[in-house]
C-alpha cells in the first residue's frame, strides 16, 4: 500500500491527530526528496524510535527555498515525487506531506529561527544564512506535527546539531535522533546531489571518504595531534578535489573548532566540504566514534 499523499498543513494536522487519538506515536522524517538508501534508512529507524506498530511515520517531502544561496542549486535540486512516493510506500511510511512553498512560508512572511555559535563555523561560513532557513523549515514542521521523534542523518553533522539545539530552546517536546551515515560500498556517503557527478567526477569524490579513513587509521595509531591528522586528509583531499571550502577539525558538540596547535583528548568531529565539478559535497567522521568510511585508506 502506498504512503498517503499530504499537500497542505490543514490536512497534515487532520490526519495526525486522527493518528494520535488511535493511539500512534508521530514520528518525522524531514527531507528534500530524490530519496536514496540514506532516507530510507531514517524512515526505518524513525519507526523503530516510535515503537515499532505504535508508529505513524510522516515523510516531509520539501525544497526549502530559505536554505539555499543565491547561486546555489534550488533551480535545479532533483525533484521526483513519483518515485519518491514509490519509495515511502515500499519502506511503510504511513504519509508524505509534498506542500507548495506558499503552504509553509504564507504570503508576507517575515520570521527566522536562528541559531547562533552551533550555526557559525563550518558551513555556516560557506553558506550564510544556510542554517536559519533549515532551523526556520524545521521548526515549522515541528509545530505542524508536533512529533514526539524527529530522526535526522549525521551526514549533515552540523545540521544536525543545529537542530537539537533549536528544539531545546523552543521547548519542542520532541527527541531529536542521529542517525549514522549511510554509504555505497565504497565509502561515498550517499547524497540527492550525487546525482550530478560524471562517472569520472565520482571517481574523484572517493578522495572523501580515502581521507576521512586515513585520519581515522592515523587516529587508531594513535596520533593525536590536530595538525597531522588534518594534514593527512588534506593531501589526499587536494589531489582530487575542484574546490575546498574546509576540511576542519572540531569538538563533536559544541562544533569549536580545534586550532592546528590542539592534541585531541576525546572525540573530534574532522568535517569535509569540498567541491568535485560544479557540486558541493560534505562529509564528516567522529574520530574515536565513528567506523572508517572505507576499508582500506587511499
Ligand atoms: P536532505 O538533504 O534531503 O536530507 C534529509 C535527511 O536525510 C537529513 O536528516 C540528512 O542528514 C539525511 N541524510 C542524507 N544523506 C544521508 C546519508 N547518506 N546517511 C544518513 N542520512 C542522510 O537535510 C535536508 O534534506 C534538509 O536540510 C532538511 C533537514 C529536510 C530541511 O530542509
Amino acid at each position: 500500500m502506498g504512503a498517503t499523499l499530504l499537500k497542505t498543513v490543514n490536512d497534515v494536522r487532520a490526519a495526525l491527530d486522527g493518528a494520535r487519538a488511535s493511539g500512534k506515536r508521530i514520528a518525522l522524517v524531514p527531507t528534500m526528496g530524490a530519496l536514496h538508501r540514506g532516507h530510507l534508512e531514517l524512515m526505518r529507524a524513525a519507526r523503530a524510535h516510535a515503537g515499532l506498530d505504535q508508529a505513524f511515520v510522516l515523510v516531509s517531502i520539501f525544497v526549502n527555498p530559505t536554505q539555499f544561496g543565491p547561486a546555489e542549486d534550488y533551480a535545479r535540486y532533483p525533484r521526483d515525487l513519483e518515485g519518491d512516493l514509490d519509495k515511502c510506500g515500499a519502506v511503510g511510511v504511513d504519509a508524505v506531506f509534498a506542500p507548495a512553498v506558499d503552504e509553509l512560508y504564507p504570503p508576507g512572511e517575515q520570521t527566522r529561527v536562528r541559531v547562533t555559535a552551533l550555526a557559525e563555523p563550518l558551513c555556516g561560513e560557506h553558506r550564510p544564512g544556510h542554517f536559519e532557513g533549515v532551523a526556520t523549515i524545521v521548526a515549522k514542521l515541528f509545530s505542524i506535527a508536533g512529533p514526539c521523534v524527529a530522526v535526522f542523518g549525521k551526514k549533515d553533522y552540523q545540521q544536525l546539531r543545529v537542530i537539537q539545539r533549536m528544539a531545546r530552546d523552543l521547548l519542542f517536546p520532541v527527541t531529536v535522533v542521529g542517525h549514522p551515515t549511510v554509504r555505497d560500498p565504497d565509502g561515498l556517503a550517499l547524497s540527492s546531489r550525487n546525482a550530478y557527478l560524471s562517472p569520472e567526477e565520482r571517481r574523484r569524490a572517493l578522495a572523501i571518504p580515502a581521507a576521512l579513513s586515513a585520519a581515522c587509521s592515523s587516529h587508531a595509531g594513535g596520533e593525536r595531534r590536530a595538525s597531522v591528522l588534518l594534514d593527512r586528509a588534506r593531501a589526499i583531499i587536494a589531489a582530487a578535489a575542484d574546490g575546498v571550502d574546509y576540511v576542519t577539525m572540531a569538538d563533536p558538540v559544541s562544533l569549536r573548532v580545534l586550532g592546528p596547535d590542539a592534541t585531541l583528548h576525546g572525540p573530534a568531529l574532522l568535517a569535509v566540504a569540498v567541491r568535485i565539478g560544479a557540486t558541493r559535497l560534505i562529509d564528516n567522521v567522529v574520530l574515536g566514534e565513528d567506523e572508517p568510511p572505507t576499508a582500506s585508506p587511499g
